[in-house]
């Protein structure tokens, strides 16, 4: 009998002994769909320890022939003591473990494999908040797709991933992993991701669990320090760091992760009125909830436990089913529930969790069924995967400026020079968190213009300096190289490890002596586009003076230089807008379009109004702004009923015109302001946006419906209201360059 299918009977022997035991008859293979009375009859034959082990997760470690399972873990695995691994994959080193699960296990429960697949798993995508400038959830979706088709070939599981947080704070190194600043677009993108990676069959081998991760607010970290304190008024909560996480939950999503941070007191970790009641309790969400990296023990420097026994107690009763390599759970409180400090049934509706997760994986039927050697080969960066990452990278890039129709740059020029830190770097360009990507997949800017021009034209190239340090040695050669050039492509920026977990700056600036590097290579004359890569919105203020085009094109990903090269000599034009304010200095932070219009608005004219004294009150570039190679007029907004009652939609048409000479994608966005409130509202919310291809000359109308929801707030009960008065509509493209209506909403 094959192994899996050994397991597979005694599962359905598990279901028939308390069958047998009440005299019933029942089919001996689990019935799918009934996956409370298989969860319930395996969870009656396990000991204390053994639902402790299916609670726990463990690290696994880099070997030369590729991740494994910890010292001791395949003894772990045949004891019972674990459930779950971090960081393990392999078509045939899963199959393996897993066989021993099963097989050589008491109870041969088959074990989840998870990892963080952030932005692909080998076909690495650009990263989240560049995917998130796209304003394509159907393209995130698909990106989400392929990295799941690729990550389940390899045996994995489970996703710890999409990064749902609201950022407001360029500082924090971990803004890169998320959708930017905006909750609307934010739920979008949540959701699309969790469809993406989830798919329409959980149980189906080529998707996977997703996790909603860091539950919740885990972007408020004080001076965008990472891990650091949150202190966040409950309003502010409901309104800007809950909705992704509530989007992901109605999308379905089987996994959440807490967040290392502490919320009005409580670390997260610990928190059971935001993961029991609201979490569980009025949102219905019925999946797993997995501990951040050894956040239960950090239950202790936080200062709410004394010993890993307390922190554990602590994790358990919040309702954190998971323990992610910290091992308090399993070592440390079996003690505490013979005792009674804790009730064994916080243990029991865990342990019902992870099995739930495991059946609906299918991993019952079939434990092997995601570890497959031959889909692992078919299917890992494939052309038409490369191909996706290409087209994700193209929509991601953000034209911030183009004066004088600088780019696109003609193919027919003879000498182009290619200049700075990131023109060559493969592992610059698939970014952090590149799961299993390769630099050598990578393609650099170097060599995508290189291919794109072909051999008649001259591609010269200088380093010029290096992302970071003080070095100026080499820009002589920079501008000796620019001198030779009839244009110059600076590729500028950030470090791809400078944007991560734990790295957080204090300066939006370019780093290093990139900017002294810009200055002499502009100094020459030339004609100078400046690329930027980051996965923060950068204060690029002299380049903003001084360089007529700037493409921010982050960490671009495997396609990185292929995709550049298309948009670059205008193969295709760039569309993303960005979904993040840039500042014009770090003393704006935080800086975000949906500000409140506070009692003294800025007023150049007037002193006593909320603005600096050194810069201007707006940012170096609004959230949602992006240009492209043609312009576009927005006209004769309109609300089809300018009165409605409470409680019902309204239809706002829009007419959107291409007005230059080329076809051209605009991001259609669409902005809603409560006039006047009971609570004061931001001076707009996004709420609405469509992508739309026009040729030129071509004009298009379109329609967005803005349901009650859009037009409500949160009363003082937090309960969403829609009041009566007037509305602002605005559309356009960009979050400060808008055309606006008005509608009424009536009293009853
Ligand atoms: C810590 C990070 O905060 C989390 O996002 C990630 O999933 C875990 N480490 C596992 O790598």
């Amino acid at each position: 009998m094959k192994a899996w299918r050994a397991g597979r009977v005694l599962f359905g022997l598990v279901l028939l002994l308390p069958a047998l035991a009440l005299g019933q008859t029942v089919a001996s293979d689990p019935v799918p769909g009934d996956e409370n009375a298989a969860v319930e009859a395996l969870l009656a034959r396990m000991t204390l320890e053994e639902k402790l082990g299916q609670l726990t997760q463990y690290r696994g470690r880099g070997s030369d022939t590729g991740p494994r399972v910890p010292e001791g873990g395949e003894a772990q695995i045949r004891q019972g003591q674990v459930g779950s691994f971090l960081g393990v994959y392999g078509a045939d080193y899963s199959r393996r473990m897993q066989q021993v699960a099963v097989e050589e296990s008491r109870l041969g429960i088959p074990l989840l494999f998870a990892h963080d697949v952030i932005h692909g798993f080998r076909t690495i995508f650009p990263v989240p908040l560049a995917e998130t400038a796209s304003f394509d959830p159907g393209a995130v979706e698909n990106a989400a797709r392929i990295a799941a088709v690729e990550a389940t070939a390899h045996g994995l599981h489970w996703t710890f991933a999409p990064m749902v947080d609201i950022a407001r704070d360029p500082r924090w190194g971990r803004i890169v992993e998320g959708a930017g600043e905006d909750p609307y677009l934010g739920s979008r993108m949540a959701e699309a991701r969790v469809r993406g990676f989830q798919g329409g069959d959980l149980a189906a081998p080529d998707t996977m669990l997703a996790t909603a991760k860091h539950f919740v607010a885990y972007g408020g970290a004080e001076g965008g320090r990472d891990y650091n304190t949150v202190d966040v008024s409950e309003r502010t909560l409901h309104e800007i760091y809950l909705p992704p996480f509530k989007a992901a939950v109605d999308a379905g999503v089987q996994s959440i992760m807490p967040a290392f941070n502490e919320v009005a007191g409580v670390p997260m970790h610990a928190h059971r009125p935001l993961i029991e009641t609201l979490l569980r309790g009025q949102w219905g969400f019925d999946g797993v909830l997995v501990s951040d990296y050894n956040a239960i023990q950090e239950l202790m420097p936080h200062g709410v436990a004394a010993t890993r026994t307390d922190a554990g107690l602590l994790g358990l009763e919040a309702g954190v089913d998971i323990d992610m390599v910290s091992g308090i759970y399993l070592e440390d409180v079996a003690e505490a529930v013979r005792d009674g400090r804790l009730d064994e049934a916080f243990v029991d509706a865990s342990v019902r969790r992870v099995l739930r997760a495991k059946h609906r994986l299918g991993l019952f039927d079939d434990p092997y069924r995601y570890s497959d050697a031959a889909r692992e080969a078919a299917m890992t960066l494939t052309p038409a995967h490369r191909d996706a990452a290409r087209d994700m990278a193209r929509k991601s890039f953000v034209l911030l400026k183009n004066d004088g129709g600088t780019l696109p740059l003609s193919k027919r020029l003879r000498t182009v020079a290619v200049i700075g830190p990131l023109s060559d770097d493969r592992r610059q360009m698939l970014g952090n968190w590149a799961a299993a990507g390769r630099p050598e997949d990578a393609v650099t800017p170097l060599d995508g213009i290189r291919t794109a021009l072909g051999p008649d034209v001259r591609v010269l190239h200088a380093e010029g300096a290096e992302i970071d340090g003080d070095d100026t040695s080499g820009i002589d050669e920079a501008v000796r190289v620019a001198r030779e050039a009839d244009a110059v492509i600076l590729m500028l920026g950030e470090d791809q490890e400078m944007s991560a977990e734990a790295n957080n700056r204090t300066t939006l600036d370019l780093p290093g002596v990139q900017q002294r590097l810009a200055q002499a290579v502009q100094a020459t004359g030339k004609p100078v586009v400046a690329v930027l890569f980051g996965g923060r919105p950068l204060s690029v203020n002299w380049l903003h003076e001084n360089v007529p085009s700037i493409l921010m094109a982050w960490f671009p990903g495997v396609e990185a230089g292929n995709a550049l090269a298309d948009v670059l000599f205008g193969d295709h034009a760039p569309s993303g807008k960005l979904p993040v304010t840039f500042p014009r200095n770090v003393g704006q932070v935080p800086i975000h379009y949906n500000h409140k219009n506070t009692g003294r608005p800025p007023d150049a004219k007037d002193k006593y109004t909320s603005k600096y004294l050194d810069v201007h009150w707006t940012p170096l570039y609004p959230f949602g702004h992006g240009l492209t190679y043609t312009t576009f007029r927005y006209d004769d907004l309109r609300v089809k009923t300018p009165r409605i009652g409470r409680g019902e939609a309204v239809d706002v048409e829009v007419t959107v015109i291409n007005t230059g000479r080329r076809a051209g994608d605009e991001v259609v966005q669409l902005y809603l302001r409560d006039d006047v409130a009971s609570f004061t509202r931001p001076v707009k919310e996004l709420r609405g946006f469509q992508r739309v291809t026009l040729q030129p000359g071509e004009s298009r109308t379109l329609r967005f419906r803005l349901e009650p929801e859009a037009m409500a707030l949160l009363d003082a009960d937090l309960r969403p209201v829609v009041e009566p008065g007037t509305f602002t509509v605005f559309a356009g493209g960009s979050s400060a360059e808008t055309i606006e209506t008005t509608f009424e909403v009536m009293a009853d």
